[in-house]
């Protein structure tokens, strides 16, 4: 089959890759892609919120799959225009994507659906607001309604801080405070089936021992030693499950990717929140671990077939991922700055260890940063240690100007902590 990939960052680059690797695909593009993906697609100029360009482009192609890799493309709409044209697409329509691209609707869905979240006000005036913080006391966790790249959610002591990010947004969720490790699962549903995948754990943070600012993810690893063997089953049971039906319910189901962000607290484990698509960079990680040929997978999704799909089969292996992000990422990133050492990790660490471009594009014959975050480098090892040893060599050989990384992914985990 003939597959085509909307995105250009690392989770398309991954997506890509994995698809690159399935039998069944005979034929595959990228649009618009990146640097890295040219490798493994062919990649086709198209702007990715333009449904009605995105389904030309898939008709023209003769695609039996789309997958639209990031939330803003679905919240506008292009997963709809593409199943209007007639072709399978993985991911859901604008409706059902506003379990991502509104945080107060999610809150009602989950309501609805009794999934255990934090206790939540949704606000739209300034006395709104004082009454929220005051409610909750510090930390204040304080999100804008809307899609805002991970950067909407301010988690802070500081009143003030907390009061001045909820004045600049229009409706914003304040929320109670979560305490406890964070975990992302994703699972893939048609809209009545639901297939999770493997838990991951995301680094939101910019800096080693997870200080400074929130970013859209610095690393991930797979799987997670520390968590509970119960975990997906009771997230299935609690989490994803009752989303799923309670979408349908209302009349827009949701088929695609259903990321359920947790945080595993003492009095148990609660939604933080959901994306409507694969997360970046847990993607890198879950998709090296996972066995079964990628492209049925979703196509079940898009289709309505995932009752008939065999159990999705996984390696042993574990896998870690490193974000390399620009120099004063996630404020103003740098870009147009080249990027050496590409060439000596495919020649002296491959297979095991790979580069997945994020924000990277040609300039002439080299390679150059073009986003916050550039590169995420991937390893899979028999265990977490080697895996991260086996991705932290790899990193050493990238040469980037003023880039920056953290040293700590999967740390705490391999060590058993
Ligand atoms: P979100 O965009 O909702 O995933 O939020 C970004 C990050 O903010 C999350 O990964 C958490 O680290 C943090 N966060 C969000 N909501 C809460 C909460 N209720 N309690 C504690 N931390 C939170
Ligand atoms: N890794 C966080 C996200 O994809 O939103």
């Amino acid at each position: 089959m003939k597959v085509l990939v909307i995105g250009g960052g690392a989770r398309e680059h991954a997506l890509c890759r994995s698809l690159s690797l399935d039998p069944d695909v005979s034929a595959l593009y990228c649009a618009p892609g990146n640097a890295g993906i040219a490798e493994v697609a062919e990649l086709r100029p198209v702007d990715a919120l333009d449904g009605g360009a995105v389904a030309a482009l898939a008709t023209e192609l003769g695609a039996a799959l789309v997958v639209v890799g990031p939330e803003a493309p679905l919240v506008a709409g292009v997963a709809d225009a593409v199943r209007a044209a007639g072709i399978p697409v993985f991911g859901p329509s604008a409706e059902a994507a506003q379990l991502e691209g509104s945080k107060a609707f999610a809150k009602d869905v989950m309501a609805a659906a009794g999934v255990p979240t934090a206790r939540s006000y949704v606000c739209t005036t300034p006395e709104e607001v004082d009454e929220a913080l005051d409610a909750f006391g510090a930390p204040y966790v304080v999100k804008d309604d809307g899609l805002a790249a991970g950067k909407g959610v301010v988690v802070t002591e500081d009143l003030a801080a907390a009061r001045a990010h909820a004045l600049g947004c229009d409706r914003v969720v304040i929320e109670e405070y979560l305490d406890g490790p964070e975990v992302s699962l994703f699972a893939i549903t048609d809209g009545v089936t639901v297939v999770p995948l493997q838990p991951a754990q995301d680094f939101k943070r910019a800096l080693d021992g997870d200080q400074g600012p929130n970013t859209g993810g610095m690393g991930a690893y797979s799987p997670l030693p520390w968590a509970d063997p119960k975990l997906v089953d009771e997230v299935m049971e609690l989490v994803l499950q009752p989303t799923v039906d309670e979408l349908r319910r209302r009349g827009t189901p949701f088929s695609g990717l259903l990321y359920a962000g947790l945080a595993i607290t003492s009095r148990g484990t609660r939604v933080i929140e959901f994306n409507a698509r694969f997360g970046d960079p847990e993607t890198q990680v879950v998709l090296a671990r996972l066995r079964t040929p990628l492209a049925g997978v979703l196509l079940g999704a898009a289709t309505g077939t995932l009752d008939a799909l065999p159990p999705l089969a996984w390696r042993e292996d574990a896998a870690v991922t490193v974000v390399i992000a620009s120099h004063n990422y996630p404020e103003t990133p740098r870009t147009g700055d080249p990027i050496e050492g590409l060439a000596e990790v495919a020649a002296e660490d491959g297979p095991d260890a790979y580069v997945l471009h994020a924000g990277t594009r040609h300039e002439g014959d080299a390679v150059v940063s073009a986003g916050g975050r550039v590169l995420s480098v991937t390893a899979t090892g028999s265990d977490l240690a080697q895996a991260r040893e086996k991705a932290y060599k790899a990193v050493a050989r990238i040469r980037l100007d003023g880039s920056q990384h953290r040293t700590d992914i999967a740390a705490k985990a391999a060590e058993g902590r």
